[in-house]
């Protein structure tokens, strides 16, 4: 565990600080779980929060390092984060990946006396199949009435009625591994040898291990997506700044699926009008569906949205938010995150409004050379000290420091296939890209790239 110089002397100050002021400021010691772009983004927008004493991130990276303390602590390692949450004190944990989640982590501290009182931000396993498994939320979204692609599940015992199946269906077919697969588990193939080929790898052939020993066989959907953001209490909601992510590696959206290249928001295409309808159609027999469900769910949901038409569309969920759409929609939220957080544990969000930033905001991520092939890491990166003008900001994703020398002195290294990302505004698409690409031009490291067309079609 890394300790802070100066540790004892911040605590106690804030103690003093809380017997002055009371409940009014309630300040609070936070863990974030996470490490990536997404992480450093909600790190920096709970440092920024009036309710925020300490921040703890485990593990985090170079970035989130300075905004608190990184703790190296898996996320999944519940036994560890459970040490850390009794021996800093934690009164506020916020979950930023789903695989946590999906393990589980909140029912872990519902059931423990020693962390039952600590609010976590997320929702409990059985919210999360929401994004753990594509079967169930296709279900949930049938029984709700939600718009999406139509689908079929199969798995080992029904394999043969799958294999007719595909052969009949209508082209290009959608192939989806039920469970979690690093963002890597749909495949959409061109023709039906293709498709039966894949279903079998899956099936039978462990491509995705147990993630996919259960396929949604699904209609392919034609049109343009969107990311909406919901934070739900269980009750309320409230509805985040859209965005909309780039997936693939090269320009034009050309090449290998990725994590994600870059984000803009707001989407010039999501008017109040098709907004109006995401709430209506989707927003609403979301948050109604889990209530009837019985499901206690108190966090963020990613609602992926394909636009058909002038109709919205549900691509998938995501029990999280989204990387990097969270380093254009945080930047763009005015609101406190902290008061947003304990209003969500507290089940009054029906008390918050939301406020954002009118600018664009548009991020870019810089990966490595090879990314998301196989890529080397560990290269020094430089020019992360270059003086920043106030619309940009630096998110590192996969980065990591390490002391070199005699000295102290710390380098930042790379340390992922996303490695950092640069996020501004401008009043237009065009000139947030152009800032966000003359920070990155003062940035180096061996192999870098990035796109320099995130935004394309708004421009
Ligand atoms: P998912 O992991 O479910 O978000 O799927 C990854 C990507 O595959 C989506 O962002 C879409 O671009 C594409 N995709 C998934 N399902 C469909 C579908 N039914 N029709 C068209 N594209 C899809
Ligand atoms: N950018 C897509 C995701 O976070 O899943």
């Amino acid at each position: 565990m890394v300790n802070a110089p100066g540790d004892r002397t911040i605590r106690s100050l804030h103690m003093a600080n809380r017997q002055i002021r009371g409940t009014k400021f309630l300040l609070m010691n936070i863990l974030l779980l996470g490490s990536g772009g997404r992480e450093h983004a909600i790190a920096w927008k709970l440092t920024q929060s009036r309710l925020c004493s300490r921040l703890f991130i485990a593990p985090g990276n170079a970035g989130t390092a300075l905004c608190g303390t990184n703790v190296e602590c898996s996320p999944t390692d519940f036994e560890g984060v459970k040490k850390l949450c009794v021996a800093e004190k934690i009164e506020l944990v916020v979950v930023g990946p789903e695989e946590p989640l999906v393990r589980g982590i909140v029912d872990f501290f519902a059931g423990d006396g020693s962390l039952k009182g600590i609010p976590v931000i997320g929702p409990s396993a059985s919210g999360a199949r929401l994004e753990g498994s594509k079967a169930f939320s296709k279900k949930f979204m049938q029984t709700a009435g939600i718009p999406t692609a139509s689908f079929r599940e199969f798995n080992d015992s029904n394999f043969v009625e799958g294999i007719e199946y595909l052969k009949a269906h209508a082209l290009p077919i959608v192939l989806k591994a039920d469970g979690l697969a690093a963002g890597k588990g749909v495949v959409i193939c061109q023709n039906h040898i293709e498709a039966v080929a894949e279903f079998e790898l899956m099936i039978h052939g462990n491509k995705f291990g147990e993630a996919s020993s259960k396929v949604v066989v699904e209609e392919f959907l034609n049109g343009i997506e969107l990311s909406v953001f919901v934070l739900t209490d269980g009750r309320h909601y409230v509805v985040l700044p859209e965005a909309k992510d780039y997936k693939r590696i090269g320009e034009g959206e050309k090449g290998p699926n990725t994590g994600g290249m870059g984000a803009v928001s707001p989407v010039a295409f999501a008017d109040e009008a098709f907004m109006q309808k995401i709430t209506d159609r989707i927003i609403v027999p979301t948050v109604g569906g889990l209530q009837k469900e019985g499901i206690d769910y108190r966090g963020f949901i990613f609602i992926g949205i394909i636009k058909v038409g002038d109709d919205p569309y549900v691509i998938e969920y995501n029990c999280r938010l989204g990387d990097p759409e969270t380093e254009v929609v945080l930047p763009r939220l005015q609101n406190d995150l902290v008061e947003l957080f304990l209003a969500t544990a507290g089940q009054k969000l029906d008390e918050v409004v939301i406020k954002t930033d009118d600018r664009i905001a548009a991020t870019i991520m810089a990966v490595s050379g090879g990314y998301p092939g196989s890529y080397e890491k560990g290269f020094p990166i430089s020019g992360l000290d270059q003086p920043l003008s106030p619309d940009s900001l630096i998110f590192h994703a996969g980065t990591r420091l390490q002391k070199v020398g005699k000295t102290p002195v710390e380098q930042v290294l790379t340390s992922g296939g996303r490695v950092l990302c640069v996020t501004s505004f401008a009043d237009t698409v065009y000139e947030a890209v152009d800032k966000s690409r003359d920070v990155l031009e003062q940035i180096d490291y061996e192999g870098i790239y990035y796109r320099r067309d995130i935004g394309f079609e708004f421009l």
